[in-house]
């Protein structure tokens, strides 16, 4: 699905010296490349401020704790994600409110969460995925209406903008992962937070930090270590600057197989809503009718396909508690049985593009 490989390549001699630098220095933990990846990488969301963190999973698990979210609470969120994204809410004992999705965009549907807001509400959690960003502002309306704070799940969506914003700078906070298939991947696991909001970055950042204080061995919360590596901090420092430019080559390989799989019946293509620039993270075709067969027949031909994600998250057996049964988000659990994803990295040759469209086709169009 992706080459990690033929990404390093193209920057190999910075990495490896951005590599060699911090081995040489040992400034393993938390290093002077930490704070700049921090500095450049909230620059580049457009916001102020930004904490390091150990993976995404822990930047929605720990931003959440900086909310005071726990016990009682709840969060709306939406079912068509990652785990991760539950798994912080259950983490912090909270309950997740689900809300469907739009189909078209992926994303939170708007028009469903005024309904899903309670007076134990405390936060409103959209996540930008495949690189689609949320439908931002209807979900902010109604969050300043009933005064509820906004983290956006950006895990799957560094670079991507509504208008010239870019996602990260809509809500209060926004959760980033550096996985290695992301966008911006490290070389192993990453996260960061970003928020215009100084003291909520400083309860972050102290939670991640152990609990600390102005001294070392001062512990005035119950933290963790969930600390961004200054390892990876050098390599993302690296990878941050051809960001756009890798997004804009994803985006010609998106729009390379639009072109070639237009018309095809039964396959529905993604787009981008108007005024939205997708990261396309991910390349998702909807397959409404034979898709297990199609994955069959490009396996068949050597072709690689994922299924991001077979069940949407409120039927998930972690997360039984939660109540979530089968009929409860019609569109979430539709695209689940249609979704399938083919190869999308910056690197991708477009003469393979045309392979896996053209075998696309003659499977579905005979
Ligand atoms: C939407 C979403 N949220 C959160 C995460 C968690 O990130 P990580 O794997 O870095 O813990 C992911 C990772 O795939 C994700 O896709």
């Amino acid at each position: 699905m992706v080459d990690l490989k033929a990404q390093y390549h193209r920057i190999k001699p910075e990495l490896d010296e951005a590599i060699a630098h911090v081995i040489e220095n040992a400034h393993f933990i938390n290093g002077p490349d930490c704070r700049l990846l921090e500095q450049e990488f909230a620059a580049y969301c457009g916001v102020s401020h930004a904490v390091g963190v150990a993976n995404g999973t822990d930047a929605l698990i720990l931003a959440l704790r900086a909310y005071g979210i726990g016990s009682g609470d709840e969060v709306v969120t939406v079912a068509n994600t990652f785990i991760a994204t539950g798994e912080a809410i259950l983490l912090n004992a909270a309950r997740p409110a689900f809300v469907d999705v739009d189909e078209a965009s992926f994303t939170m549907d708007p028009r469903r969460v005024e309904k899903a807001i309670t007076p134990r509400t405390k936060l409103i959690l959209p996540v930008h995925l495949y690189g689609h960003p949320a439908d931002m502002e209807p979900v902010l309306d109604i969050a300043k209406r009933h005064g509820l704070p906004v983290l956006e799940d950006a895990a799957q969506a560094h670079g991507g903008a509504i208008g010239v914003r870019r996602v990260g700078s809509f809500g209060h906070s926004a959760s980033f992962s550096f996985y290695p298939g992301k966008n911006l991947g490290a070389y192993g696991d990453a996260g960061m937070v970003v928020s215009n909001d100084v003291d909520f970055i400083a309860r972050l950042r102290q939670i991640a930090n152990h609990g600390g204080g102005s001294h070392k061995y001062d512990n005035v919360v119950v933290g963790t270590n969930s600390r961004l590596d200054t390892l990876q901090a050098a390599i993302q420092r690296v990878k941050l600057r051809p960001l756009d430019t890798c997004n804009g080559e994803r985006l010609g390989r998106a729009a390379a197989y639009t072109n070639a799989l237009l018309g095809i019946p039964g396959l529905v293509l993604p787009a981008e809503r108007p005024d939205v620039t997708s990261a396309w993270h991910l390349y998702a075709l909807r397959v409404k009718g034979n898709r297990e067969g199609l994955e069959k027949h490009l396996a068949s031909k050597g072709i690689a396909t994922a299924r991001h994600y077979p069940k949407p998250i409120h039927l998930q057996p972690a997360l039984a508690s939660v109540g979530g049964k089968e009929g409860d988000l019609p569109v979430s659990e539709m695209l689940s049985r249609e979704i399938l994803q083919v190869p999308l990295y910056p690197e991708l040759p477009f003469e393979t593009i045309a392979r896996i469209a053209s075998e696309i086709r003659a499977f579905l169009a005979g």
